[in-house]
């Protein structure tokens, strides 16, 4: 048991089906927060590398990425921040490369595109994919208004282990109550985090996350978060 007198458990396969219409935006996000954020400059190190980038990829998006889909929506997947040649590529979070192709997969295998929120801990693209704790908890400022814009019978599915730490933070809750693992499910005070590792092609192509394994574990955070008393 935690501070919260809830803890890990493992989940039987409940019920399916829900009827949430996406959109394109992040709306129940206040427009004042995602101003703040197409603005935002406040990691020196991350403006600067945009701005870089700017002239190396005029095309490209290059400025924070806000979350996509709906905030009725009944599972938020969270992932750590934009990749080079994909979300920073499109302005949207895990579309235009690796990992987007294969989360996109599954939720198309799945058929539930329409039902997610999908957006990522740190809205900037970090080199090397490698985002400062620093800048994680600067971020915050954006993903604690996003995690509370969802429902609360809403599950999170938290991909990789920064962003579980990030969300635990988020949630004001104790790290050590809650530990990663891939598959474990976190009642964190009145909100359901899933754990996965995270879809990116490192973790494919090592072995570590098989389609499978992710297809899976989708499917539970689904399953469970549309199995929630409404
Ligand atoms: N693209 C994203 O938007 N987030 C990730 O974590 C990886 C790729």
């Amino acid at each position: 048991m935690n501070r919260h007198g809830a803890g890990m458990v493992s989940l039987a396969s409940p019920r399916c089906a829900t009827d949430v219409i996406a959109s394109d935006v992040a709306d129940a996000v206040s427009d004042v927060v995602q101003t703040d954020l197409l603005s935002c400059g406040r990691c020196p190190r991350l403006r600067h590398y945009l701005k870089q980038l700017r002239h190396q990829y005029p095309d490209y998006w290059n400025r924070p990425v806000p979350a996509s889909g709906n905030t009725d929506a009944p599972l938020q997947i969270i992932g750590l921040a934009p990749g080079l040649h994909g979300a920073n590529r499109t302005g949207r979070p895990f579309k235009g490369d690796a990992s987007g192709d294969l989360l996109w997969r599954v939720l198309s295998q799945l058929g539930i595109e329409d039902q997610v929120q999908i957006t990522n801990v740190v809205k900037c693209l970090p080199r090397n994919n490698l985002p400062l704790a620093s800048e994680v908890r600067r971020c915050q400022r954006f993903l604690v208004p996003e995690l509370s814009a969802m429902p609360m019978t809403s599950v999170i599915l938290a991909l990789g282990g920064v962003a579980h730490k990030a969300i635990v933070q988020a949630l004001d809750a104790r790290q050590v109550d809650y530990p990663f693992g891939h598959s474990r499910c976190h009642q964190i005070g009145e909100r359901w985090v899933v754990d996965s590792y995270h879809c990116s092609r490192y973790n494919v192509q090592t072995g570590r996350l098989t389609e499978t394994m992710f297809r899976d574990v989708v499917e539970l955070a689904y399953q469970f978060a549309t199995d929630q008393p409404k």
